[in-house]
């Protein structure tokens, strides 16, 4: 691989020449793969034991494994079912340092394609919010689209400008995670486009753009509360050179140190001038020394101690309650086909119904981009409840009274394709699963399975 001669010569000034030297040589090795276990489906992660895939752990996160590189992860029944997702082992130190608690208030601000967000949605259990955004319009739906299969049911997606976040809910978030736009130099040996795109120019431009993110994220966090910043890439105006600027700015952000387990590099103090040991407290992972492709991570916390329950805006909002109709349908589905009640806090957005994360007013996000509040359960139809994709994946297989299990490869690639699939023990909507982690639902009728999985998802050729 030919890399760009400013990029070199910059590693060879950052970097003892031994660790340079063992640098360089990893652009020799194929780019480091991994899956991390979703924990909101597969706690215990007994799936590990059945998965057709050879794991190794990876140190700094106990529900993540480096995987073989000529292994394709996204080809395989398991990876349809949401039980793990396909992530760069290094992009799982940033939640692992942010490290929320169920019941947090945690904004990823900059979400897509959603790795991290699932990850903290994780960590949340189901208990308190989790604000996904994304900038950019046409990177949104993929997020949803991930979110969606990990099953994450308290999360909000927005395509907001993190300004217009600041401006409208300042002070409301116990934890942030700043994922930054970055030149991705840590990218290099995954995606060679980005060894194309690569300049000097480039690395200061995310450096002004990482420090006016970082300005929206100070506006958002409440007093007491932490905040990760994270780059996937390895000049240190966007790494060190970004969070001094952000310390200097606002004295009451102070660096916490950070031991994620296996890493030894620190960021360095001399990449700013003058030196800043404070910076020693931040964390480097590079492909030279840790099993994966490098990121820049720093956790901060600013001073003081949280003021009670968020202080949000009331604006008029989209959401509606459900009518007494509506509610009779719904009990009529709960009654047929859950062994589980849906619980509280419905509501409904023209004929799609949501479930909100508990305690949270769909009125505090009205008047901003939203894509989606809380958890999709499906559509009421003329005189009917018809339950969405997003709710078979967020469920467990038991919590639906009609089972379709699949046992066989081809089986599950007939349904993702699209296929009926016969069917003499279910009656109605049928939740159809692999090996026990759902994929999608069914309709039976007559000893058929009509398949519900969504057009859009469908696969076109066994994988
Ligand atoms: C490194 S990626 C995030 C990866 C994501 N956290 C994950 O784990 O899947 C950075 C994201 O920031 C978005 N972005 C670009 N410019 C931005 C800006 N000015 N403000 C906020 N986000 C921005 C990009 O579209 C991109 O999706």
């Amino acid at each position: 691989m030919t890399l760009p001669k400013k990029f070199y010569k910059r590693m060879q000034t950052l970097l003892p020449q031994k660790d340079f030297d063992a640098f360089i040589e990893s652009y020799n090795r194929p780019a480091y793969k991994g899956i991390r276990i979703n924990t909101l489906k597969d706690p215990q992660q007994k799936c590990i034991s059945h998965l057709p895939i050879q794991t190794y752990p990876v140190p700094w996160c106990p529900t993540g494994y480096t995987i073989d590189g000529d292994i394709r992860p996204g080809k395989n029944p398991y990876y349809y079912t949401g039980v793990y997702y396909v992530q760069e082992p290094s992009a799982m130190a940033a939640a692992e340092a942010l490290s929320a608690n169920p019941g947090d208030w945690v904004l990823d601000l900059c979400a897509a394609p959603g790795g991290k967000s699932a990850q903290l949605s994780c960590q949340l259990e189901g208990k308190g919010v989790l604000v996904s955004n994304e900038l950019i319009k046409s990177r949104v739906p993929v997020l949803a689209s991930n979110l969606e299969r990990m099953g994450s049911a308290n999360g909000i997606i927005l395509n907001a400008f993190p300004q217009a976040l600041a401006d409208r809910m300042p002070e409301i978030f116990d934890k942030i995670l700043v994922d930054a736009p970055c030149s991705g130099e840590g990218m290099f040996r995954k995606d060679p486009t980005i060894l194309k795109q690569w300049s000097q120019e480039a690395v200061m431009r995310f450096a002004g753009r990482q420090r006016a993110i970082l300005d929206s994220a100070y506006a958002l966090l409440k007093p007491g509360g932490t905040l990760v910043y994270a780059t996937c890439t390895f000049s240190p105006e966007e790494n060190e050179g970004t969070v001094n600027h952000f310390l200097k700015k606002y004295p009451d952000i102070h660096l916490l140190p950070l031991s994620l387990k296996g890493v030894d590099l620190t960021g360095f103090p001399e990449a700013v001038t003058p030196a800043n040991p404070e910076l020693a407290k931040t964390q480097r992972l590079m492909p030279h020394n840790i099993p994966g492709e490098g990121h820049f991570i720093a956790l901060m916390q600013k001073e003081g101690s949280p003021s009670g329950s968020p202080k949000l805006n009331k604006k008029k909002g989209v959401m509606t309650k459900i009518t007494k109709t509506e509610l009779r349908q719904l009990s009529d589905f709960e009654k047929d086909f859950l062994t589980e009640p849906l619980g509280r806090n419905l509501y409904k957005w023209k004929d799609e119904l949501y479930q909100l994360p508990q305690g949270l007013e769909p009125t505090w996000f009205a008047g901003l981009p939203v894509y989606q509040m809380g958890l999709h359960l499906g559509t009421f139809k003329p005189g009917r409840f018809e339950p969405s994709h997003g709710f078979a994946m967020h469920r467990p297989a038991e919590g639906f009274r009609y089972q379709h299990a699949i046992s066989e490869d081809d089986e599950a690639y007939a349904y993702l394709k699209g296929h009926t699939l016969p069917d003499q023990a279910n009656k109605g909507w049928t939740a159809v699963h692999y090996r026990g982690y759902n994929l999608g639902f069914g309709k039976v009728s007559g000893g058929i399975l009509k398949n519900h999985y969504p057009k859009g998802l469908r696969i076109f050729k066994n994988i």
